[in-house]
Order: C-alpha cells, then structure tokens, then sequence
C-alpha cells in the first residue's frame, strides 16, 4: 500500500474486524482520526479499501459494519473432478518464484526486481503523460504502437553486424510480457505432441508453457557457457525438433551467457536443419560485468524468434514486451495473439516507450549495473562465508540470480521449509529442471527488498543446511 498510514490503519482495523461480531459498527471516522493520529483523507482511503475487501459496509447517514458473510457450509467441487477429466499436462502450482512472502521475511526467491532497483520516478511520470495522450481511451493495433516496435527494432538493428538484414518494426509484436509470448510461440510454431529442445536446467515459465501447450520437451544439458553444440546437432537431428528454446544471455537460473562463438555456432546447427531458435532474452536490460550480444541480431532469414521484456527493467506493473519473427512465423504467431489477447493495453505501452526513450533512461541502467554487482558480491561474499559447502561454478555475469550447487544428500524441501520458518525465503532448483535434476541446487534472487540482511539469509541457510539436512 503506498500510504504507509493507510496501511496501519487497514491492518489495525482488520484485527479488529477479526474479533467482531457481523454488523459490528466501527468507530466513526472522526474517532479514527484521533485514534490513528491520521488525516480524514487517510482514514477514508483505508476505508475504501476495507470495502473493497468485502470487510466492511457503510450505510450513509447511520454508520461503518462489519460486513456478514453468510456461508451456508462448505461447497462441493467434487463434480469437477468428472468433469474435468485428469489434465493432461502438469497439475498447475504456483512457482517458488511467484509466492508473495511475509513482509519481515528475507526473500531470496522472487523473479522481479525490488523497487529501488526500478527508475521509479521516470515510471510514475511516464504514466501521467500517457494518461493525457489519446492512448488511454483508443485501442493499440494489433501488433502495438508502431513508435514502440520501431524501438524495440532499433534495438536489435543497432548491433546487427554489417551484411546482415535486420529485422523492421512491423516484424516487432508487442506482448503484455514475454511469458505470454512463450506460450504463442510453443502454440502456433512448435504445436502438440511435436519435440521443442529445451536447456536443462531452464527457465520454469517456459517449462509450464511448454506443458500447457502439450508440447514434447527434449532437455539439453547446459553448463556455465551454454550448451555443447554437438549436443544441440545430437538432438535436433535424434529428434528431429524444429524449434530449441534457449537463453543465450544471463540464463535464468544459471547466469550462464554464451560466448559469441557458440551463439554463432548454434545458428548454424539451427540453420542447417530448417529450424527456429527461440531466443529468450529476458535479462537484456540486467548486464552487470559484460554487455548482452543478441543472436537474433545475426540472423537475417528468420531463423530466430526472439523475446526482449521490459517488466524487470522499466516495472513489472508496466507488463511490456516485444516477441521479433520474420516472415510466415510471425503471422501465424500474430493469429495466436488475436486469439489470446487482441492487443496490449495503449497506455502502458505509451508509458513504456516514453520511459526508454527519456535521457535518464541510459543513466538508470548505468546505475543498475552497479546496484546488481553491489548486491550479487555481497551474497557471493555471505554465501561463501555461511554456507561453505554450497557451490557456485560461475559468478554470473549479469540478471538475478545465484545458481548453487548444495552436498548431494541434501533434501531441498526440508531445507527450504527450514530455512523459512527462520523468515528465509529460498527456492528450490527443482523447477527449473524440465526432467530429473541432475543434482540438489537452490536459486537465489539478489534483486529482492533489504541486501544489508544479505548476510543474516546466509547464515539462516547455512545453519538450516547443517541441522536440516
Ligand atoms: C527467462 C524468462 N523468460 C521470460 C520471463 C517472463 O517475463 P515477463 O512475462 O515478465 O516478461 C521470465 C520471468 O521471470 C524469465 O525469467
């Protein structure tokens, strides 16, 4: 909640809610002022918001209730079960990555960067300025607003080597977040039933969406360069795959980055075969010690499909993203979109565009380089000092996180129950293996709220790892 104030007075009521009777009446507002110390003003936005919760009623002119909530005993969904049949892919759950902790609890967990990472200001300005424009009351086409395709096509032209024939604006779609753009794209390009090769481990967003989309995952080893080549050519040509879904810049979870060469080599192997390189290349805007080199700016017959987000960057509330393939490839996946989701709100992407194209943009990213290797060294330092036996085959070069390797008989459920019942929220690495994992590994995110309790979630972990394991 933004008001802090507000947010004292919504918890203080709604433990007192808690104890009261339905169609208990509240103190009038002008007592929750005095109690409260807090401005009228305050003392109704708290109000609005336990209404909105379903907490309490106002009857004008008499007073606030508690709101009664009548439940005639506990429903049955049992006849969802026959109905719904046994789903055919994975039973959804809610990924270690996606839980929302307590707010004295120390997440290591979280995907999206902490607030104060974000260019907060230019954001909130961005978002005024597009409340004025036409963009907040007329639909964006279909495939966006063609000053943000430009950009995002910009983007990849700029470093496209000479010779190469970069891709337009019209071959940029634009996404409410690349997750969405994984499941068009293992929809329309691989489709059910046929083989997608898939790093292991990878990102488990991209795993779920393969499953939704019943696609069949061929897992391919992939280290702290990247994957084998020879590996990728084995399984393109055992399988037969058209598609492999890689991030070849500060993998999520790994941090790995390729070298230019294997990028190179890889889009041969793709080449060569009639196949597409779907390449996610989320983390573009998160480089801390060397600079993201796209494979998608080498490509100039549609070979990649690629995936550039803006939701870690610019704000996860501003859920931006643009998906670039050429040719048919790109229409089909458009026909998906139109079937999905028709278009991406004008307002935000408005807000979007204006955020990157504003001067303080290059110098935000400048300073979040610094922020990122301020954080990421001083977990490597509190890991390496708490938890000796974790392992960590590579400092990554840029994104979010720490991909560590722990002892081989370490139960990792255990451990993470354990470390968060001490207010440590870890994760799993078993996510982000699309078959067995080929060990016990745990993701740590150094892009979350407080790094000066860094050193304490170490300890937490360390001391949870040598009692709970
Ligand atoms: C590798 C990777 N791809 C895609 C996404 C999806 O991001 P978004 O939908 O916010 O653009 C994420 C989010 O964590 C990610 O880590």
């Amino acid at each position: 909640m933004a008001n802090d104030s507000t947010h004292r007075i919504v918890t203080g009521l709604r433990s007192w809610i808690a104890t009261a009777p339905p169609g208990a009446q509240l103190p009038s507002n002008r007592q929750l002022t005095a109690e409260y110390g807090a401005s009228p003003v305050t003392v109704q936005k708290a109000m609005r918001a336990l209404t909105a919760l379903g907490m309490i009623e106002s009857r004008p002119g008499v007073g606030t209730f508690v709101r009664s909530v009548r439940t005639a005993g506990p429903v049955d969904y049992g006849w969802q079960t026959a109905a719904l049949g046994s789903p055919h892919a994975r039973i959804p759950t809610l990924s270690t990555a996606q839980r929302t902790a307590a707010p004295d609890a120390i997440g290591l967990h979280s995907g999206y960067p902490d607030r104060e990472l974000l260019p907060e200001r230019l954001v909130r300005a961005a978002i005024a300025r597009a409340a004025r424009t036409d963009a907040a009351i007329t639909r964006s086409p279909a495939t966006g607003l063609p000053e943000l395709q430009s950009w995002f096509a910009t983007e990849l032209a700029n470093v496209a080597p000479v010779g190469v024939t970069p891709a337009t604006a019209r071959d940029v779609l634009i996404l409410s977040g690349s997750q969405s753009g994984l499941s068009s794209i293992f929809r329309a390009i691989v489709g059910p039933g046929q083989p997608l090769l898939i790093e292991s481990p990878t990102y488990w967003g991209a795993i779920l969406a393969a499953a939704q989309a019943d696609v069949t995952l061929v897992p391919i080893p992939s280290g702290p360069d990247g994957p084998d080549p020879d590996e990728v050519a084995r399984a393109f040509d055992d399988t037969g795959a058209r598609a492999f879904y890689a991030q070849p810049t500060y993998a999520n979870p790994t941090g790995a980055q390729w070298s230019a060469e294997r990028g190179l080599a890889v889009l041969d192997i793709v080449r060569a075969r009639g196949a597409f390189l779907i390449e996610d290349d989320w983390a573009h805007d998160l480089a801390i010690d060397t600079d993201p080199h796209p494979i998608a700016a080498h490509d100039h017959d549609g070979h990649v499909i690629y995936l550039r987000s803006l939701t870690k960057s610019v704000s996860p509330s501003l859920r931006v993203a643009a998906l670039i393939a050429r040719g048919p490839a790109r229409d089909r996946i458009l026909a998906d979109r139109g079937a999905e989701s028709m278009y991406v709100s004008g307002l935000l992407q408005a807000a979007a565009l204006d955020v990157v194209t504003q001067p303080a943009w290059a110098t935000h990213l400048r300073g979040l380089r610094q922020q990122l290797r301020a954080r990421r060294d001083l977990l490597i330092d509190s890991i390496r000092e708490h938890v000796p036996e974790a392992h960590l085959d590579r400092t990554p070069a840029g994104g979010l996180n720490l991909w560590l390797r722990l002892p081989d008989d370490t139960d990792l459920e255990r451990l993470a129950r354990a470390c968060e019942a001490r207010g440590v929220i870890i994760a799993p690495g078993t996510e982000w293996f699309p078959a067995e994992a080929s060990g016990p590994y745990i993701r740590l995110n150094y892009s979350g709220p407080s790094p000066d309790r860094f050193p304490d979630a170490a300890r937490t972990i360390g001391t949870a790892l040598r009692t709970h394991t």
